[in-house]
């Protein structure tokens, strides 16, 4: 019963997916109070033993912005989000989530995880994936299964999954795969959506489709979004600001003050070279990255494909 639809005839589904979410943040906009920063970190530190990952950091991130979280391997950027899933305590200062302490199983918070492959015997519907993002939401279990199934079918539909929703997971694309893993995490309407390296391995067309649904998401029902990525070049036209971690210090702004040769020069501690080329950011003498050029590896990203640079976001809705 293998439903999948061949994805290069579906044009575009990712928009009327987005529509399809217009009316799911009701819940979010009575959360806090209104004016509080979906994300708020006051002098905050990280350390494990005697290694610092992170310290000093305060940053508010507001509903509706999207925030890029770069920097190398081990800087400690999983570790940030774990820390706003409440599976992380801080060593020093304060978090809060939409005016509260983070706190596992909360549903404010949707989390699409660092990917990793389902096993291609799995026997899992990705209908079935998604609903297990009912379990372990303190109101999961009060929903009737009419109304769950319906809200179900309500977020692969806003994904644009429908078409496979009832295949295994194993057998899915990359791309379908994580399409399913943004569905699971929507299905709570969350106020903030915790993304970890969500493009990672998936193809250019993938990647912009991924990228659109969830910039959608937050303009529309004005979710923030903490976006944990090796390579901004696919998200920058979405991209509001950047924090960028590295070895213990970190520098937060646009990217066009954050991405600058004297920042990151400053933040490495070597010299590194900055380069815009045609609306993409390309970061040279990077240290310590796998990914020595950033951009020329696993994206398949070409010069202008995407609008380069300009994103306009009239204001965050507010919606903690
Ligand atoms: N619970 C823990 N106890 C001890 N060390 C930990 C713990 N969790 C993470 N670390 C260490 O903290 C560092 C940062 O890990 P983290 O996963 O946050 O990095 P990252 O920036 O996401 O890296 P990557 O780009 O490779 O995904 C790593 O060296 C990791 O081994
Ligand atoms: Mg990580």
């Amino acid at each position: 019963m293998t439903t999948r639809t061949p994805s290069t005839t579906r044009p575009r589904p990712e928009v009327d997916a987005a529509l399809g979410l217009l009316g799911a943040g009701r819940a979010d906009w009575e959360r806090a109070p209104a004016g509080q920063p979906a994300v708020r970190l006051r002098d905050a530190g990280l350390r494990f033993g005697q290694r610092e990952l992170w310290g000093g950091l305060s940053l508010d991130v507001a509903p509706g912005e999207f925030l890029a979280v770069l920097g190398p391997n081990g800087s400690g950027k999983t570790s940030l989000l774990k820390v706003l899933l409440g599976l992380q305590a801080l060593s020093a200062g304060t978090v809060s989530v939409c005016g509260r302490t983070p706190r596992r199983g909360s549903n404010t918070v949707g989390y699409v995880p660092q990917q990793k492959s389902f096993d291609p015997d799995l026997p899992l519907r990705g209908r079935d994936l998604v609903r297990l993002g009912l379990d372990g939401h303190r109101w999961g279990a009060a929903w009737p299964s009419r109304a769950a199934r319906g809200r179900v079918a309500d977020v692969i539909n806003a994904v644009g999954a429908t078409a496979y929703a009832d295949a295994p997971v194993g057998l899915l694309s990359g791309g379908e795969q994580q399409r399913l893993r943004i569905a699971q995490a929507l299905l709570g309407d969350p106020a903030v959506l915790l993304c970890d390296e969500p493009l990672l391995s998936l193809d250019l067309r993938h990647q912009q489709a991924v990228s659109a649904l969830i910039d959608a998401r937050r303009r529309l029902a004005g979710t923030a979004v903490v976006f944990v990525t090796h390579e901004v070049n696919p998200v920058l036209p979405l991209v509001d600001r950047v924090l960028y971690l590295v070895g213990g210090r970190w520098a937060v702004g646009t990217p066009q003050e954050v991405m600058t040769t004297e920042r990151l020069s400053d933040l490495y501690g070597t010299d590194v070279d900055v380069l815009r080329v045609r609306g993409r950011i390309v970061v040279v003498g990077h240290p310590d990255s796998p990914h020595a050029e950033p951009g020329e590896h696993h994206h398949h990203h070409h010069p202008g494909d995407r609008d380069p640079g300009h994103h306009e976001f009239p204001g965050a809705g507010g919606s903690c």
